[in-house]
């Protein structure tokens, strides 16, 4: 059995009085695939939120393999969020913006090359977007 990787120790929540997430208990296990599943406003991505940094909970811990990382900042932790809203950097262009993630895993820039080529032409953008971008190299 994998082992627990994320864990919520109490977790509360409140916005200017009103609470919206009240004394949250929940572990993720390495490699687990968990849904969270409730109606609109019940505390999905506010807990999500808090998992990745985000948003500071109102009491409890927030443990990532052991560790308490309530006062971890969102680019520091282990953690990866991909948005419910396309959320690209505005200030990258397409390449960087997909290399973005290689980067930080600390591919060598001919891998990175390599994989973005490879995305570009997934989404049949290689001609456009890739030819332009090794011409300024
Ligand atoms: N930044 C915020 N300020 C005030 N209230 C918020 C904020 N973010 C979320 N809420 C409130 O917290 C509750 C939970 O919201 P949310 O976590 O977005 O729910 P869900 O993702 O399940 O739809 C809602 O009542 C929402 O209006
Ligand atoms: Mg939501």
């Amino acid at each position: 059995m994998s082992k627990e990787l994320i864990r919520l120790e109490g977790i509360s929540k409140a916005y200017d009085g009103e609470v919206v997430l009240d004394n949250i208990n929940l572990y993720i296990n390495d490699s687990e695939f968990l849904t969270l599943l409730g109606p609109s406003g019940c505390g999905k991505t506010t807990t999500l939120q808090i998992i990745g940094g985000f948003v500071k909970p109102t009491a409890g811990t927030v443990l990532f393999d052991g560790v308490r990382i309530n006062d971890v900042p969102p680019h520091k932790r282990q953690v990866n969020t991909v948005f419910q809203r396309y959320a690209l950097f505005p200030h990258l262009d397409v390449y960087d913006n997909i290399a973005f993630g290689l980067r930080i895993a600390k591919l060598g820039e001919d891998e990175i090359a390599r994989r973005v080529g490879e995305m570009l032409e997934v989404v049949d953008s290689a001609v456009s977007i890739w030819i332009p971008r090794l011409s300024t190299k």
